[in-house]
């Protein structure tokens, strides 16, 4: 299996215009910064969910965005289009819909306040008392739409666009190919950590850190003898994206249950190297390692999806709300499970999941605290962290481009 290297500084050298300079930590910690970078996720485009979160007509979820002190609500209308609306009533501003995330179906929403009800487009339909409100023009006061664009089934919002989500995503848009469809989300959790969101995604743009700090869990699925210190199969940098291809253990001990599992799915349940390589489209396992485990993409600023070699498509948000505060939900997509083995098979893997994102919850709150200790004035970064470093590099360009 070729999983190695051929330089110590292979991703340095090919994208030298990044430099080899340490970090320094104050871009984590300081409030000025962060509001700068909450006005470039007001104009970015930020995934919000899947297509199938809203599946049937009638179907709605909420996504609070605290970064942009708003909440989102997505439906689907009868007609099959899918639009998004900040979540407030036009009467006096009450949260119209309160649920994160798998809200449900619904005909139309009804303010728990005064009872204005909405249609599944935003048309204000229902007013209480209506001959009171002198002037009232329902047509006016309908939910305010944000806007909204749909790529690979993701779906993605902005409030102030400065480019279409195609020029968005740049080379990305077209790397896909129609890749991801049929899925269902099977597993969804959240929460709040006391971070930068900067911290945060860096401790999921790199593979060094999975022999140390996932010792418990994952070093026998992803690294082994053959990769003992996890290096990546490949990095790329687009523009504001980035990208990392990941290994799996072409030698890893399956466990007794997983065994077993495996045996009624017919496949390897982890790390299940099913995929058909030659038949990936170019935006996954880039260099077609036959050892390839899963990919890491993260589209400027904080929307990251995951594609895993057993099929499986892991989400992470990450919505700043201080320049030390972060909220995180992860969903997990697969096929809907058609065997009680497939859904073992998913239950497993939600709660392995749930095992090793702790793990990597563990380091963060601690290091947040430690860089306002000053005690370190910068961040030094190897080769196989050259994303996180490309991460500093695209914020900082944003934040000069706004004020610039
Ligand atoms: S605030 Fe919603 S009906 Fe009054
Ligand atoms: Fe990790």
């Amino acid at each position: 299996m070729s999983t190695n290297v051929a330089s110590h500084l292979r991703f340095q050298e090919r994208y030298p215009e990044l430099g080899r300079e340490n970090i320094p930590v104050s871009v984590n910690t300081s409030a000025e910064i962060f509001e700068l970078e909450r006005e470039v996720f007001r104009r970015s485009w930020l995934m919000v969910g899947r297509v199938e979160d809203v599946q049937e007509p009638g179907s709605y979820f909420v996504k609070e965005i605290p970064t942009l002190r708003t909440s989102i609500l997505v439906t689907r209308s009868n007609d099959g289009e899918i639009s998004a609306f900040h979540n407030t009533c036009q009467h006096r501003g009450n949260k119209l819909v309160c649920s994160n995330h798998h809200g449900g179906r619904a005909k139309g929403f009804s303010c728990s306040f005064h009872g204005w009800t909405y249609d599944l487009k935003g048309n204000l339909v229902i007013v209480p008392d209506e001959d009171k409100f002198a002037g009232l023009n329902k047509a006016e006061r309908g939910l305010p739409k944000v806007n909204i664009g749909i790529w690979e089934g993701f779906i993605f919002v902005s409030i102030d666009p400065t480019r279409s989500l195609e020029e968005w995503l740049g080379e990305r848009y077209s790397q896909f190919g129609g890749y991801f469809r049929d899925l269902h989300c099977f597993a969804h959790m959240s929460s709040d950590v006391k971070v930068n969101w900067k911290i945060f995604l860096d401790a999921f743009a790199e593979g060094y850190h999975v022999p140390f700090i996932h010792g418990k869990t994952l070093p026998d699925a992803i690294t082994g003898e053959h990769n003992p210190l996890c290096h990546v199969l490949d990095i790329q940098l687009f523009n504001q994206h980035r990208m990392l291809s990941l290994p799996a253990n072409p030698e890893y001990e399956p466990s007794p249950v997983e065994k077993l599992i495996a045996r009624h799915i017919k496949a390897p349940v982890f790390p299940a190297l099913k995929a058909d390589i030659a038949k990936l489209p170019p935006g996954i396992n880039p260099t077609k390692d036959p050892s390839w485990g899963f990919d890491i993409n993260i589209l400027f600023p904080t929307s990251y999806f995951a594609p895993w070699a057993n099929g499986m498509l892991l989400i992470y948000y990450f919505w700043p709300i201080s320049v030390e505060h972060t909220r995180w939900e992860v969903g997990l997509y697969w096929n809907k499970p058609k065997t009680a083995a497939e859904l073992l098979n998913q239950d497993l893997t939600a709660k392995m999941t749930i095992s090793v994102v702790r793990e990597d919850l563990s380091s963060l709150e601690t290091t947040q605290e430690t860089l306002l200790s000053g005690s370190l004035d910068t961040m030094a970064l190897s080769d196989e962290e050259i994303a996180v470093r490309h991460g500093y590099h695209v914020i900082a360009e944003a934040i000069s481009n706004i004020q610039g």
